[in-house]
C-alpha cells in the first residue's frame, strides 16, 4: 500500500436532517497533492473542518498513518501534523514575516526571553525551503507589503514551522492573478518535494488541474469522482468527467487514458 498519511472512512455530518456529508472516503498519501473540487454547498469546508478537528463528524472513522484515532479534536489534528491555511484570516498584516511565522510559538533563549536572532534565521531558512526567494523582502518585512501569493507563502512557511505533514489550503488562489497563482504553485511544489502533502481546495478547475496529482470531486456531500492526473489528458478532460458525473444522461462517458485508474463514480 502507498504511504498513507490520512484516511477518512464513511464520514457523515448532519445538521439536523440535512446531510452536509453523506459517507465520504478520502485519503491523502505522503508527498501527494490532492485537489478537492465541488460546487457551493458540496461539503468541502465541512470536510476540512472535520480534518482540522473543528467539527465533529456524525459518524465515520479517521485513520492517521494507518491507525484509527479516537476523540479526534483540534489538538489531536495538530499533533497529527495537520495544519489548515484559511484564506484571509491567516495573517497579521501589520506585523513582520518573522512575527507571523512564530506567532503563538515564539522561540525563547535559555533565559526564557524571545530570541529574535534565532527566529529571523529560522524564518529565512523556512522561506528558502518553500522557494520564497526575494531580493526585496527579508524576514523583517511587513506582511502588508507582500503580494497575495507571497502572503500565502508566509502562511505555508508557518505551517511547516508547526511541523505540518499535511497542509490544507482553502481556496488559496481564488483572489489571485495568474502571476500570484504561479507563486503559490511554486511553494506547493517545494512543499511536495520535501515529502509533505497538500490538500488543495479550489473552484477554478484549471488551477486545481495544474497543481494536483489526484482529484476528488464532491457533489452534495458525496464523492462523485476520484481520478488521478495520470488518467487525464488535460483540464478539459477533467471538466468532461465532471460534466458526465453531473449529467450522465446528457453526456458521453469520457475515455480514460489507461486502465490502472483509481477513478470511480463515472461508471
Ligand atoms: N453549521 C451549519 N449548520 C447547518 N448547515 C450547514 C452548516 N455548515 C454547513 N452546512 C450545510 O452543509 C452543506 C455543505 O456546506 P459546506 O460549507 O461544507 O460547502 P462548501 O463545499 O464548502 O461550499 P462553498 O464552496 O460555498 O464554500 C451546505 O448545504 C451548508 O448549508
Ligand atoms: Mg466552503
Amino acid at each position: 500500500m502507498a504511504d498513507r498519511l490520512i484516511e477518512l472512512r464513511e464520514i457523515t455530518k448532519s445538521y439536523g436532517n440535512v446531510y452536509a456529508l453523506g459517507g465520504v472516503n478520502l485519503s491523502v498519501d505522503k508527498g501527494e497533492v490532492v485537489g478537492l473540487l465541488g460546487d457551493n454547498g458540496a461539503g468541502k469546508s465541512t470536510l476540512i473542518k472535520i480534518l482540522a478537528g473543528a467539527v465533529r463528524p456524525t459518524s465515520g472513522d479517521i485513520l492517521v498513518r494507518g491507525k484509527p484515532v479516537t476523540n479526534w479534536n483540534a489538538g489531536r489534528s495538530r499533533e497529527s501534523g495537520i495544519e489548515t491555511v484559511f484564506q484571509d484570516r491567516a495573517l497579521a498584516v501589520q506585523q513582520s514575516i518573522v512575527r507571523n511565522i512564530f506567532m503563538g510559538n515564539e522561540k525563547g533563549n535559555r533565559f526564557g526571553f524571545l530570541d529574535l536572532k534565532k527566529e529571523v534565521s529560522e524564518a529565512s531558512r523556512l522561506m528558502r525551503e518553500i522557494g520564497f526567494t526575494s531580493r526585496v523582502f527579508t524576514p523583517n518585512s511587513i506582511v502588508g507589503q507582500l503580494s497575495g501569493g507571497e502572503r500565502q507563502g508566509v502562511a505555508i512557511a508557518r505551517a511547516i514551522y508547526k511541523q505540518a505533514d499535511l497542509i490544507i489550503l482553502d481556496e488559496p488562489t481564488t483572489a489571485l492573478s495568474l502571476t500570484e497563482t504561479n507563486k503559490v504553485f511554486h511553494f506547493v511544489r517545494q512543499v511536495r518535494a520535501s515529502g509533505r502533502s497538500i490538500l488543495f481546495i479550489g473552484h477554478n478547475i484549471h488551477h486545481v488541474y495544474d497543481i494536483a496529482d489526484r482529484f476528488v470531486v464532491l457533489d452534495r456531500g458525496k464523492v462523485a469522482l476520484e481520478v488521478s492526473k495520470a488518467d487525464m489528458k488535460s483540464a478539459e478532460d477533467l471538466i468532461r468527467f465532471m460534466e458526465h458525473v453531473a449529467h450522465p444522461e446528457l453526456t458521453e462517458k469520457p475515455k480514460e487514458k489507461n486502465k490502472s485508474s483509481r477513478s470511480k463514480g463515472a461508471a
